[in-house]
């Protein structure tokens, strides 16, 4: 069988270490996948930055538009970011060839996803995006095809590495929020502008994926109510600790009577709870389901090696010749978030 022929658009945290799993792994992928997967062609900002990855016949493509349309290229990953172009029009131009599409892109998911599917679903590509939400952590596969038989009555977590790492360590070491902020992004867990962390937008991206996949809803950030985390200081966390509590940023999506409620904050939880031991980059997703006690999905949330994971299981799907509908349905099923009562199973 012939070797899948990916092209990797973006080069940094995520999509270096994306290049270097492929390599390191290829024989295990080429078993589970039933075929080779090779890196055809790749693009980037800038050609001459050193990386620490072998690119020795990879072709270096002039612009991701032509990198998502290059004729070799089965499976177009995108791991540039940003809601907008390039990631966009690159995107749309790779399902508008056919081809599948990879990303780790929750911006862009969450403000065009819907377009996309819709692309995807027209085309034949598949759209996989495993990696856009609890980075390792197979919770859109969890949702989508683990409970697909199963009603969910709500999804909340801690849905962002850096916000989890930054409260960590200002409880527990007393650290300013600007000093653990510089270490997240040290580390590459926070996103280029780090405010869409801080101020709660990431997990509410993540929060209307988790949202659409669990309810059938339409993505839609806009539906979110956010609030994020920049204004907590040392000694909140000390105070809501004297009360046996510790503080972490939720993400929570519930079905209502009045239609699904979504919401993003920093809430106390108490010091008892599973939630609460939750600490560090570590993200953590529970599903409540009907007739089911809750299950709860725990790993690394952020970072290169643990998002490249979940990026090159999406790529073996690809491989294996699996597509499924992006949010769980087909795009015709999804429902306004606002329609009141949704669907119940
Ligand atoms: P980085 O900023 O580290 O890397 C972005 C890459 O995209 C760089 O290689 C950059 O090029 C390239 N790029 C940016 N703009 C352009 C452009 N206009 N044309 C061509 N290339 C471009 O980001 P990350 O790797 O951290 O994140 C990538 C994606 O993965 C984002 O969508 C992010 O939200 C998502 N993600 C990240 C996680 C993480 O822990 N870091 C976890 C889960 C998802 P150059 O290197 O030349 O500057
Ligand atoms: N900036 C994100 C986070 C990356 O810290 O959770 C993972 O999506």
């Amino acid at each position: 069988v012939a070797p899948l022929k990916v092209g990797i658009a973006g080069l940094g945290t995520v999509g270096a270490e994306v290049v270097r799993l492929i390599e390191t792994q290829s024989r295990v992928l080429a078993g589970r996948s039933g075929r080779g997967i090779r890196v055809v062609a790749v693009t980037a900002r800038s050609k001459a930055k050193k990386r620490g990855i072998d690119l020795r016949g990879v072709e270096w493509a002039k612009d991701p538009i032509a990198l998502a349309t290059h004729p070799e290229v089965d499976c177009f990953v995108e791991l540039m970011g940003g809601a907008g172009d390039p990631a966009l029009s690159a995107v749309d131009a790779a399902l508008g060839a056919g081809k599948s599409v990879v990303t780790a892109n929750k911006a862009l998911l969450a403000k065009h996803g819907i377009k996309l599917a819709k692309s995807a679903e027209k085309h034949g590509g598949a759209l996989n995006f495993e990696a856009a939400v609890g980075a390792a952590i197979p919770v859109i596969k969890t949702l989508r095809e683990g409970l697909a038989g199963t009603g969910i009555n709500r999804v909340y977590g801690i849905l962002n590495g850096t916000c989890n790492y930054i409260l960590t360590r200002m409880e527990q070491e007393g650290l300013s929020f600007a000093e653990c902020l510089k270490d997240a992004q040290r580390l590459g867990y926070a996103e280029a502008n780090p405010s869409f962390d801080v101020d709660g937008h990431d997990t509410a991206q993540k929060l209307a994926i988790l949202a659409s996949l669990a309810f059938g809803t339409k993505v839609a950030q806009s539906a979110v109510y956010v609030e994020g985390i920049s204004s907590i200081a040392p000694e909140d966390l000390r105070a809501a600790a004297d009360l046996g509590y510790r503080v972490k940023l939720l993400g929570v999506a519930v079905r209502t009577a009045k239609g699904i409620e979504q919401r993003v904050h920093p809430t106390m939880v108490p010091k008892s709870s599973s939630i609460a031991q939750v600490m560090g980059v570590t993200n953590a997703v529970t599903i409540d389901g009907e007739g089911i006690p809750p299950i709860t999905l725990v790993g690394p949330g952020a970072g290169g090696a643990a998002t490249a994971s979940a990026v090159v299981a999406d790529i073996a799907d690809v491989a294996r010749g699996i597509r499924a509908n992006p949010f769980g349905r087909p795009v015709s099923h999804l429902h306004d978030t606002k329609k009141a009562p949704m669907e119940r199973h």
